[in-house]
């Protein structure tokens, strides 16, 4: 689905908050667990290091901090939210939804408040869906926090995949705001390629599966992905009648540098306008675009009026494009 965004109806991101858990993990270090090595996961994906989650650490954990300090950006408190949307695929438990245990925790009494599931993809879904309640009249200040703590599903004698996830958790607050915001998305799904990237024993179907890990075809994911993030921010640019040399400031999903370098170069975007942390952080999955937005907010990058294209892909397949015009003015 595409679309562009309701005239004289502006939402933006009012509010910006991360959390990370404070263990780094190397290279080094994972090929004390498997067969790998700091060269290999250099060359393959570019990432360095990641941050693991504490055994006791879980979502909500990372969540709440990046909330508060998304909400305290915006001048707001979590009474002042009437909606809360958790975008994961490692929530705490089934149920209660995190985003519930969110809105408990931050005092958010009466928000609607539930979790979605996209893949990586799924900050991008939230975004769009709260855009959509706030541009409807259906709520006037939403919470989108994006977020995973992977290592808990991953296989820690599986190289193939051990080496490219971490954990992490990202928060925006989504306000009407006088300017221009969000200008766009472009969201999708393929279904058929579900078992490119799944965790098959976590939900009703193999229910008492005692493999609980993340299967993953990295080669079917990476020419997908390659494809996937050209097409969507082609689509959306077209739509918006914009073309790649308007965008300042390009988020990619932060799966592997290979990945970007190659949807950069195909896109025609200036190395300087592309924001890369997946370096440092591995694939955070849903956590990944608000990490690589506070990143980008830290080094000066988005300002007010500057054209920033987001491009979420992931799990499903799913993927997403946003579009939007920086609004805050000191987003760091
Ligand atoms: N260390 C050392 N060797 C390894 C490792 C490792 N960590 N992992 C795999 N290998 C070996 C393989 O066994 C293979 O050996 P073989 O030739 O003897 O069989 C060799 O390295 C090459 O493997 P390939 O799979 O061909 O390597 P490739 O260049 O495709 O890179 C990678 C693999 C990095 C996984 C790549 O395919 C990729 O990035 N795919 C996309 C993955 C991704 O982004 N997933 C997340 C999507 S977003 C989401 O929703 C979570």
């Amino acid at each position: 689905m595409i679309g562009t965004a309701r005239q004289g109806l502006e939402v933006s991101i009012t509010g910006l908050g991360v959390r990370v858990p404070d263990r780094v993990v190397t290279n080094d270090e994972l090929s004390q667990y498997v067969d790998t090595s700091d060269e290999w996961i250099m060359e393959r994906t570019g990432i360095r290091e990641r941050r693991i989650a504490a055994p006791e650490e879980a979502l909500s954990d990372l969540a709440l901090p990046a909330a508060r300090g998304a909400l305290a950006q915006a001048g707001l408190e979590g009474k002042d939210v009437d909606l809360l949307v958790v975008a994961t695929v490692t929530p705490d438990m089934a149920f209660p939804s995190t985003a519930a245990i969110l809105a408990h925790e931050l005092g958010a009494v009466g928000a609607a408040a539930y979790d979605l599931s996209a893949g990586c993809t799924g900050f991008m879904y939230a975004l769009a869906q709260a855009y959509g309640m706030l541009a409807a009249g259906l709520a006037k200040r939403a919470l989108v926090v994006g977020g995973d703590v992977l290592s808990r599903i991953l296989d820690w004698d599986d190289r193939s995949t051990l080496v490219l996830f971490g954990d992490g958790a990202g928060a925006v607050v989504l306000e009407i705001v006088p300017e221009q915001g969000f200008l766009g998305f472009e969201l999708g799904a393929d279904g058929g390629g579900g078992e490119s990237l799944w965790l098959p024993g976590s939900g009703s179907r193999i229910f008492e599966d005692p493999d609980r890990h993340v299967k993953m075809n990295g080669r079917e994911v990476f020419k997908f992905a390659t494809r996937i993030l050209v097409q969507s921010a082609q689509e959306l640019l077209e739509k918006c009648q914009l073309s790649i040399d308007d965008v300042d400031v390009y988020v990619p999903h932060q799966a592997n540098v290979r990945i970007i370098d190659h949807a950069t170069r195909k896109l025609g975007v200036p190395s300087d306008r592309v924001v890369v942390n997946v370096d440092r952080y591995g694939n955070t999955s849903s956590g990944s675009i608000p990490l690589a937005l506070a990143d980008a907010a830290a080094d000066g990058r988005l300002r007010p009026g500057r054209l920033v294209l987001m491009t979420g892909m992931g799990a499903g397949l799913t993927w997403g494009s946003a579009l939007m015009r920086w609004t805050m003015e000191d987003a760091a």
